[in-house]
């Protein structure tokens, strides 16, 4: 880890500032797909509700849809089952099953079909007796479930915390991960430790980073921006704790993308989405795919912000400022580029004007820098110097989203160089035509 004593005290610090992460090779970018729950929740019904009931053929629609609309080539590969998929009754080896008339092809069938357009399948189980909606827990059947789902073909688990003693919480997920890991698959590791362990203490950011790939360590996403805004000033007020735990390998997760919902206007998912990005949290979906507006789809598919979001650098993004009903939000990115995000947090009145150069990010601005807006819409700002007084003009609730890419002064006369090469080459042309 830190055992290189001899470096610099500045290269100390950027080896240490990054603790181990799980070493599976996976989840090096933030997790990208889409997960049941907040949508369709416990809905069993299958009778009464067959398109909307947690069955295997959800699953198998949702990823028709996200082959055939552009979800997948996006970046989204993750199709993940969440609770109420099992049913009641292990089996007579002790192994759990999938719910017989939900699931009549089994688990690892439902994994095949994934795995032919190209997808990975994620499933749910939980540290304790039970799960949160009742089901049965894995406490007793760590080795066994783990090898179950590598059985099957599963790539991803995420592990709730329900119905356990808080106090042996940690020791738990330690357990699940080491039994993922002498299964010998690839299985990301989805945990939600730090939410189950706050309530008792602080928890070790360092051991949940060499433990898991992402971590919950908030109160479940609603569709509502209260809950998105809960979620933000949670994340805001803990940023010194969690931001440092972040990166390739291991991330924090603010919970599901509801965007595409009912809950969140137009400018609320633009801010969702920005944030997320920034947050470089997994963008995990949980919406209805084969009936989402083109606005949503639009969005959640749009590959500045993912860019953002899944960055080579692997920085998680913190607030730096809060001032005047707007909060400034921003990600170091690759090449020593920023990710700016204003979101204006005033709910009343109109559309309001920011100057970026109020953002304490601008500084990189110096001696000039070239912006792009890409929220609410993509612009290109140009090159812009420590006096501009350019604005971005952002609805109630929702954000601004912008890069600013630093040129110093030699990459600057450079390019100007090349932009009146190309004229003096142009009109050679010209004269010559
Ligand atoms: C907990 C988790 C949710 C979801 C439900 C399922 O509340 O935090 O994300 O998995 O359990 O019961």
């Amino acid at each position: 880890m830190c055992s290189v004593m001899f470096l610099t005290g500045l290269l100390l610090f950027m080896s240490c500032a990054v603790v181990d992460a799980l070493d599976n090779g996976l989840a090096l970018k933030p997790t990208m797909g889409w997960l049941h729950w907040e949508r369709f929740m416990c809905n069993v019904d299958c009778d009464r509700d067959p398109d909307n009931c947690i069955s295997e053929r959800l699953y198998m629609q949702m990823a028709d849809v996200m082959v055939k609309e552009g979800w997948k080539e996006a970046g989204y590969e993750y199709v993940c089952i969440d609770d109420c998929w099992p049913s009641h009754q292990r089996d007579a080896q002790g192994r759990l099953q999938a719910d017989p008339k939900r699931f009549p092809g089994g688990i690892k069938k439902l994994a095949d079909y994934i795995h032919s357009k190209g997808l990975k399948l994620g499933i749910y189980a939980d540290i304790g007796k039970y799960t949160c909606a009742g089901y049965p827990g894995s406490l007793g059947y760590y080795e066994t479930d783990a090898l179950a789902f590598a059985d099957w073909g599963v790539d991803l688990l995420k592990f709730d915390g329900c119905n356990m003693d808080r106090a042996l919480v940690g020791e738990a997920y330690v357990n699940m991960s080491k039994a993922l890991n002498t299964t010998g698959r690839s299985i990301l590791y989805s945990c939600e430790w730090p939410l189950y362990e706050w309530p008792l203490r602080q928890p070790n950011y360092t051991a949940i980073r060499e433990t898991c790939n992402h971590w919950r360590n908030f109160q479940d996403v609603y569709d509502s921006w209260s809950s998105i805004k809960s979620i933000l000033d949670w994340t805001a007020s803990h940023q010194d704790i969690i931001v440092p735990a972040a990166g390739p390998g291991g991330w924090n997760d603010p919970d599901m993308l509801v965007i595409g919902n009912f809950g969140l206007s137009h400018d609320q998912q633009e801010s969702q989405m920005a944030l997320w990005a920034i947050m470089a949290a997994p963008l995990l979906m949980s919406n209805d795919l084969r009936d989402i507006c083109p606005r949503s789809k639009d969005l959640l598919q749009n590959r500045r912000i993912i860019d953002i979001s899944q960055d080579s650098l692997g920085k998680q993004g913190y607030r730096t400022a809060k001032m005047n009903g707007y909060e400034v939000w921003e990600k170091p990115l690759s090449q020593n580029r920023l990710a700016i995000a204003v979101m204006n947090r005033q709910e009343i009145g109109g559309p309001r004007q920011f100057t970026i150069r109020a953002a304490p990010g601008w500084k990189i601005c110096y001696p000039k820098c070239s912006i792009k807006q890409i929220l609410p819409q993509y612009k290109d700002m140009g090159i812009q110097a420590p006096d501009s007084n350019i604005v971005v003009t952002i609805n109630p609730s929702g954000t601004a989203l912008l890069t600013l890419t630093p040129i110093s002064s030699s990459s600057f006369e450079r390019m100007h160089k090349r932009v009146w090469q190309d004229i003096s080459i142009k009109d050679k042309h010209n004269t010559v035509l």
